[in-house]
């Protein structure tokens, strides 16, 4: 994003070029290296779509204090009624064997109801503010009229209302009563944060090399079909997964925003970032902001060609 004398912001978008007076980033998390992210906690929230034997659904959502804890409600689903169960969150990339939440929310349910066939199952993502407030208002170290709605935790619908009105207010008026409880300039950056950021910004390039012998990586690593793992090998770190066809998919573990190493997800197959929510696919194309950039793909030998 660039900003003209005249206060007109430019936004390069991968459809086309926009030019604006005002722009907000409602993108769950703002893309880039923000001070936000660091007060922003990733979150995981399981959910399972199933059908009922006895085809009683209850007319209510409910929900347990236990922590983690459980809810449920029903959803019509291209016309059929289903229960809708969710919970077992956890801080993204905190847990190994992700697979495993699908699994113990069906048993939970299956505890209160009489469950038939699971329809879909999935899990998505939320940012926890560290104070528990959303950030709605000037994106901080951006331009002035460069807005940020973030870190609504699991209160979307309310907190993305209120954003709505809240940043239509400022821009019309530049106020509105909860201006200052929202602002997300109430975070004041630590000593050395942009320093931080710039460091950050061109440590990747450098970082892997051409090609790897796929004999010297599968000698550290037995990986079954459809497994991940990272693995260091000569000071470097590589996320290595095998899918089911046995073939094997490496990239560079350190997360191309600033620098984490990312935790594999194998309920959704993915590498998941613990910092701050990025998320990859297994060839390292990013799925999840704030990264901007995929992860560096590395390119294994054939077996006995040499590198
Ligand atoms: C499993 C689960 C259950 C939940 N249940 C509830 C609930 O019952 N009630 C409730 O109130 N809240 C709930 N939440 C929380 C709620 O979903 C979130 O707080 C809310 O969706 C966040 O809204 P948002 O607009 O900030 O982000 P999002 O809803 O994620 O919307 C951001 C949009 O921006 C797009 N985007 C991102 N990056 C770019 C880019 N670079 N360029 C263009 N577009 C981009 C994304 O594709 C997306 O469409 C739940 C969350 C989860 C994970
Ligand atoms: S998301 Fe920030 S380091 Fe990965």
């Amino acid at each position: 994003m660039e900003e003209t004398e005249d206060e007109v912001l430019v936004l390069n978008t991968t459809r086309g070029v926009i030019r604006c007076r005002h722009a907000i980033y409602a993108t769950h998390t703002p893309p880039g290296v923000n001070l936000l992210h660091f007060r922003l906690i990733p979150w995981r929230s399981y959910v399972v779509a199933v059908r009922l034997k006895d085809g009683v659904y209850p007319a209510a959502l409910g929900y347990d204090l236990e922590d983690p804890y459980h809810y449920y409600r029903t959803h019509v689903i291209n016309g059929e009624l289903l229960l809708i169960a969710g919970g077992k969150d956890h801080k993204t990339g905190h847990e190994e064997n992700t697979e495993q939440f699908f699994r113990e929310l069906e048993q939970h349910v299956q505890q209160y109801f009489n469950i038939d066939s699971v329809a879909y199952s999935w899990s998505s993502q939320y940012y926890e503010p560290v104070d528990g407030l959303p950030y709605i208002g000037h994106l901080p170290g951006s331009f002035k009229n460069v807005y940020v709605a973030a870190g609504y935790n699991g209160n979307g619908m309310i907190f993305g209302t209120l954003a709505g009105t809240i940043l239509t207010a400022l821009i019309h008026s530049g106020e509105h009563l909860y201006k200052k409880l929202f602002d997300p300039s109430r975070v004041k950056p630590v000593a050395g944060f942009s320093k931080f950021v710039e460091q950050g910004a061109d440590f990747i390039s450098s970082f892997i090399k051409d090609k790897l012998s796929t004999e010297s990586i599968q000698s550290l690593v037995e990986l079954n079909n459809d497994q991940a793992k990272v693995v260091k090998y000569e000071g470097d770190s590589y996320a290595m997964y095998k899918d089911n066809g046995g073939r094997l998919h490496a990239i560079s573990s350190t997360c191309t925003h600033v620098h984490c190493n990312v935790v594999w997800n194998n309920a959704e197959k993915t590498w998941d970032c613990p910092c701050h929510g990025s998320r990859f696919n297994i060839n390292g194309k990013v799925l999840n902001a704030p990264a901007v950039r995929d992860l560096e793909r590395v390119q294994l030998s054939e077996p006995g060609e040499s590198v």
